[in-house]
């Protein structure tokens, strides 16, 4: 029988936390260790019947674990997921990949230099319902791409921002913590974004940070799509509310949140649905509805299933930190082009 892989949670916080569930199901895994300085930390692991080590050297220097999924605020992922590579522990990287891209950078440089896996937590690429969308379009079923809109309705509660690095900038914010998601989902669709246009706000919580964004990207292919977000905005027309990813936290409701129109036909998520003309599109035409296929499954056990596989048998990471590190360079345009309300071109020349 395949020995189960001893894996560590470093940061047992909201996201921390579906990691550790998710580990309890997975069957070459098991969690060896948890990693938090904070007092729940520590009441959780006892809950468990494991260890809780205080940082990041005590869990290299205990051998207790081979693996590491960190779920730090985001500050933190260069410094604690650097020091697990350099100890050759494969690593599970929470997104976005850092904070700066000065901070990524320095972790792809580790990542190439010990050759240790490291996998970006874009969970949704895992995701079923992404696999199937990223295959019709890629098979052409809807045409080249035109247009796209994507909204983010996620009306957090007050409590949620008792974590001071969420409203902290350059740590937290929307567009860092859940704009990232459609950023990275977008390019994976659709290639490489060329230039953006944006506007933030922070009108309705007063955090230094933006409570609200609509952005306009185009695409090297020549589409052009919109994004609206907002963490103060009430509404069910967002991907974590729709998709039902993490049921546990967060309801699903029955509406999309992704629309993409291409030349051929039109395609919504996370319901699946591919608007079809029966000959030639014509807008006076009734269009045919169909729903992709789908084997429903958990992206974040999938994300799992990817990681050890990376980690016994080696190979490329379904998302690295490159790539990952490409949605950074995006945001960071994102805020300039707020910052000076013109177009700002995405440059991806620092990635090599
Ligand atoms: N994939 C997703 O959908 C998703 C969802 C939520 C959060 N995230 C990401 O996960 C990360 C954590 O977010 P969260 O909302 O769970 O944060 P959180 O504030 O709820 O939890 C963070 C935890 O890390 C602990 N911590 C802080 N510094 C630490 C350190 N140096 N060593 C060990 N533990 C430390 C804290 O005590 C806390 O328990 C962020 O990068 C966030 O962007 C991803």
């Amino acid at each position: 029988m395949t020995e189960e892989i001893s894996v560590a949670v470093i940061g047992a916080g909201a996201i921390g936390r579906t990691h550790i569930d998710t580990l309890a199901k997975a069957p070459g895994l098991r969690l060896g260790a948890i990693v938090d300085p904070m007092p729940n930390g520590a009441a959780l692991a006892q809950s468990l019947g494991i260890p809780c080590l205080p940082d990041v050297a005590s869990l290299i220097a205990s051998g207790l674990v081979t693996a590491a999924v960190v779920a730090t605020p985001n500050e933190t992922h260069l410094p604690i997921s650097a020091a697990l590579l350099e100890a050759g522990m494969p690593v599970l990287l929470e997104k976005p990949v850092a904070e700066s891209l000065a901070s990524a950078l320095s972790l792809i440089a580790v990542a190439q230099r010990t050759g240790v896996p490291l996998l970006v937590g874009h969970h949704r690429r895992h995701n079923p319902i992404v696999r199937a969308a990223h295959a019709a379009i890629r098979a052409g079923r809807i045409g080249d791409l035109v247009m796209a809109t994507v909204t983010c309705t996620l009306a957090k509660p007050p409590s949620y921002f008792e974590a001071a690095w969420r409203k902290t900038p350059g740590a937290g914010g929307p567009l860092l913590i859940n704009l990232v998601h459609e950023i990275d989902l977008l390019r994976h669709f659709f290639g490489e974004i060329a230039s953006v246009q944006a506007m933030t706000s922070n009108a309705r919580r007063g955090f230094p940070v933006e409570d609200t964004a609509a952005v306009a990207l185009t695409f090297t292919n020549g589409g052009l799509a919109t994004l609206c977000i907002s963490d103060t905005a009430t509404g069910p027309w967002a991907w974590d509310l729709s998709a039902g990813e993490n049921p546990a936290r967060f309801p699903a409701h029955p509406v999309t949140a992704h629309h993409y129109a291409g030349s051929r036909a039109g395609l919504s998520l996370p319901d699946l649905m591919l608007w079809e003309p029966e000959d030639e599109p014509d807008w006076t035409r009734r269009l045919r509805s169909s729903m992709l296929p789908v084997m429903p499954a958990d992206p974040y056990e999938e994300q799992l299933r990817h990681f050890e596989a990376l980690i016994r048998l080696g190979g490329t990471p379904l998302v690295s930190a490159r790539d990952a590190t490409a949605n950074l360079i995006v945001l960071d345009a994102i805020r300039l082009a707020a910052e000076r309300g013109t177009a700002v071109r995405v440059d991806l020349t620092p990635l090599g």
